[in-house]
């Protein structure tokens, strides 16, 4: 039996800018594509008439998302505002009343890990918890020890189906497409193993910096922003075995086995680094010695990836903003055919969504020599895909967390950081624009050192 949709959405955190981002313009997507037929109540603590909520959300989807007049109207009268201290059961008591005979809400929590506790308490206390679900957003904690114990908190009033941990690059098209493009490819599936691969390199890089979120950025650095959730759920489908097709908890429990068989990270596989100008940021401390960049090598003890490093780059003020996974294929064996660039597989996740096969052709001429070329795949989006938060919006609302990370998985990713957190390595500066501190090349010594995306 499919489990019942959500009746109605609480957006905890309703002022705040993840929902501002993010969240209005997903609902409004919903709303133009009707996926969203239920009352939408945004709770928090500015002192807004339900007017003032509904034009903050109008600006947010004008500045962040794609506004047409009548969808808009069609989510407008959708809109409720609750107001008030998360902290004081007169705010769950008004959000209860204002829920008024909905049986299932999903509550959003789109705010501050510091107010989980209360808030999820507090919807405990109040009767919101019942036959409800609840959407919490990364970081989720800060380390093991506080990851256990948010579950702990959440476990107190939700039980694990209901809790909806987001991780908004399990819900883009291009990541989930990194599954199915291993599995459903004749070609590529036999060949996905230590026997052929030579090395996997993640690459996330972004030209701009905190954007104003020095304040969250100096609690997070590169390691926890990015590293322990997205890169290691990319790592994840790109190493996992395939998942049973009529199980639906398969994805995530292979998920899980990949995380468990990465050998938790040490220091000599970890360079970090910060850019020029990091701690002149709102919100930074002046001698800070957080990572705005990181990159790491991991091992995973499995049978099929013994021996075949994984490196992850993710870092801002980078040469460029781009998002690719690059799998080096190892080289044939005759020398004479070894020479030059080997063949690899590259996923281009973000800006652009591209496939591409580095292959060797024959150089036209005399001589029996070949040259590198490319066969590519470049998809041109047509304005109507999903966004990563309008998809995973919509599938915790139906129940289906196939694509939310589920606590073992969690805990197991912040095993495989948790020896490198607060590292006492050294923070190496780079000057914004580059690829990061030269420190990393050592890193990728033995397998020809990174490649670094065009710009
Ligand atoms: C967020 C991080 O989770 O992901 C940000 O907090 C980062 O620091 C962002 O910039 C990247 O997401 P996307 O979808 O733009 O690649």
């Amino acid at each position: 039996m499919s489990p019942p949709r959500s009746d109605a959405l609480v957006v905890f955190g309703a002022s705040g800018d993840l929902a501002g981002k993010k969240i209005f313009p997903a609902l409004q997507a919903m709303t133009r594509r009707g996926h969203l037929e239920v009352p939408v109540v945004g709770v928090a603590n500015s002192d807004w008439t339900l007017e003032q909520f509904r034009a903050r959300a109008q600006e947010s989807i004008a500045e962040h998302g794609h506004f047409d007049a009548p969808t808009f109207l069609r989510l407008r009268e959708r809109l409720r505002y609750v107001r008030g201290d998360y902290n004081v059961p007169a705010t769950m008591e008004a959000l209860r009343k204002e829920l008024g005979a909905a049986q299932h809400p999903l509550h959003y929590l789109a705010i501050p890990p510091s107010l989980f506790e209360a808030v999820v308490r507090g919807l405990g206390q109040s009767g919101s918890a019942r036959g409800a679900r609840v959407v919490v957003e990364k970081p989720f904690g800060r380390d093991l020890a506080s990851a256990r114990e948010l579950n702990q908190v959440l476990h107190g009033v939700f039980d694990e189906p209901s809790i909806f941990r987001i991780d908004h690059y399990l819900g883009k098209e291009p990541v989930q497409n990194l599954l199915l493009f291993r599995f459903t490819n004749t070609f590529l599936e036999p060949i996905w193993n230590r026997h052929y691969v030579e090395s996997v390199q993640i690459t996330m890089a972004e030209s701009f910096g905190v954007q104003g979120r020095g304040k969250f950025y100096e609690e997070a650095g590169a390691i926890r922003d990015v590293v322990q959730n997205h890169l290691l759920q990319v790592v994840g489908f790109l190493a996992m075995e395939a998942p049973a097709t009529t199980y639906h908890e398969s994805i995530r429990d292979e998920q899980v086995k990949v995380f468990r068989t990465i050998r938790p990270l040490c220091p000599d596989d970890l360079v970090r680094g910060q850019f020029r100008g990091y701690r002149q940021e709102d919100g930074v401390a002046p001698n800070s010695t957080v990572e705005t960049f990181a990159a790491v090598r991991l091992h995973i003890d499995s049978w099929r990836w013994d021996g075949v490093p994984f490196f992850i780059r993710a870092g801002k003020c980078l040469a460029t903003t781009t998002t690719e996974v690059r799998v080096t294929l190892r080289r044939p064996p005759l020398s004479h055919l070894r020479r030059g660039e080997t063949n690899y597989v590259l996923f281009e996740l973000s800006p652009q969504v591209k496939i591409a096969i580095g292959a060797r052709v024959k150089h036209p001429g005399e001589q029996m020599v070949t040259e590198p070329t490319e066969l590519t795949v470049v998809h041109h989006a047509d304005g109507d895909e999903m966004d990563a938060y309008e998809r995973l919006l919509g599938d915790a609302m139906a129940g289906d967390a196939t694509l939310f990370a589920r606590e073992d998985a969690v805990e197991a990713a912040w095993e495989v950081v948790q020896p490198i957190l607060d590292s006492a390595t050294p923070v190496h500066e780079y000057e914004p624009g580059c690829w990061g501190p030269a420190e990393a090349a050592a890193l990728t010594a033995k397998v020809g050192g990174w490649h670094s995306p065009a710009c």
